[in-house]
């Protein structure tokens, strides 16, 4: 294992004579990169980073007086990881983006390969079609696009509404799996509302004809009302966790599996007066701020956390959270991929 840590050095004439004559046959000598392909432990570009929702809200509406949602199809401002500019990506297999709609406006019906998740940031009453039953989305719902399902959004409130988008597009482009599609027309034709999928599956019940047709949940509308009050009754009456206090994770209702099956994605609460202990893990995470203040400690940065913010803490890095007031954090990382191909790792720092 000495040759991981050893330094990189120049090669003498003799071997790089002999790399040359073997680079024209497209080989190359493993020795002279081995030290940086396996690393003695995760050694991601990713960074640590948080993108204030006092900066990127006018941002949001200057976009949306240059571009319309139908000649952007969708108007969203990319939050690029500073360690991964120019790669459309938050970490290293996750991208985050913040959309907008304004008033009138629709996003046009598509479909791809990509994975996608919604988590509502501001504005009510606009909707997400998928497949052709519609939702209407509100602040701190958790909304599912699954792969391969026609969707379009829209908006027919008189308020701009804005949402965090989380898609599994490194993932898919790393496997070279993308396929996408354009719809006919620039919405879905509607059949069922969306109160009917929650009927259906959001009840710890589903319909006795269902049978599933992919692993991702087909429940695709997490209301946050539920989700809050279930943190509120574990706040109250709850043990908690010394890393993440009450930590929920979404999943599929009919599998208890995760939700998406590339996307892990969790609602978690820290009472007032919250200091978590130190915790890293092998999945870099996004998250995103419902309610609260609070701070993120990590890699000799704090992070001041309030409403609205994203931020990213990076593979294996030690962290903790701490919050001023009762905080509710969203958050989604890579985790069934990690854990189903036997890779996640955690630990409490
Ligand atoms: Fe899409």
């Amino acid at each position: 294992m000495e040759t991981l840590s050893q330094k990189h050095e120049t090669p003498s004439p003799e071997r790089q004579n002999f790399y040359r004559k073997i680079s024209g046959a497209n080989v190359t000598p493993l020795w002279e990169v081995l030290h940086s392909v396996i690393t003695a432990q995760p050694n991601t570009p990713c960074v640590p980073y948080l993108w204030k929702w006092q900066q990127m809200r006018p941002w949001l509406l200057e976009a949306g007086s240059l571009i319309t949602a139908q000649e952007a199809e969708r108007r969203v401002l990319v939050l690029e990881n500073p360690g991964l500019r120019g790669k459309t990506r938050i970490t290293h297999s996750l991208y985050a983006g913040l959309q907008l709609i304004m008033p009138g406006e629709i996003a046009p019906v598509h479909r791809h390969s990509q994975s996608a998740l919604r988590f509502i940031m501001e504005g009510e009453g606009a909707y997400t079609a998928v497949s052709g039953e519609k939702v209407t989305m509100n602040v701190g719902d958790f909304v599912i696009t699954p792969s391969w399902t026609f969707h379009d959004h829209g908006n027919t409130s008189g308020k701009p509404m804005v949402w965090l988008d989380g898609l599994d597009l490194p993932i898919v482009e790393l496997l070279d799996a993308q396929f996408m599609e354009k719809g006919e027309g620039q919405a879905q034709q509607t059949s069922r509302q969306a109160t009917t999928n929650l009927a259906r599956f959001g009840n710890t019940m589903k319909p006795v004809e269902y049978k599933a047709r992919s692993r991702t949940s087909p429940l695709f509308w997490y209301p946050y009302e539920r989700t809050r009050d279930a943190l509120e009754t574990l706040k109250r009456h709850g043990e908690m966790h010394p890393c993440w206090g009450h930590k929920l994770q979404y999943t599929n209702p009919v599998t208890g599996d995760w939700a998406i099956p590339t996307i892990g994605t969790f609602m978690q609460l820290l009472p007032a007066g919250f200091s978590g202990a130190g915790y890293r893990s092998t999945d870099s995470t996004v998250y995103s701020v419902v309610e609260g203040q609070g701070r993120c400690r990590i890699a000799g940065q704090v992070l001041e956390f309030g409403p609205k913010d994203v931020f990213i803490c990076p593979s294996w890095m030690p962290y903790s959270l701490e919050a001023s007031e009762d905080t509710v954090l969203f958050s989604y990382s890579d985790r069934p991929v990690q854990q189903a191909l036997d890779l996640w790792r955690e630990a409490i720092t």
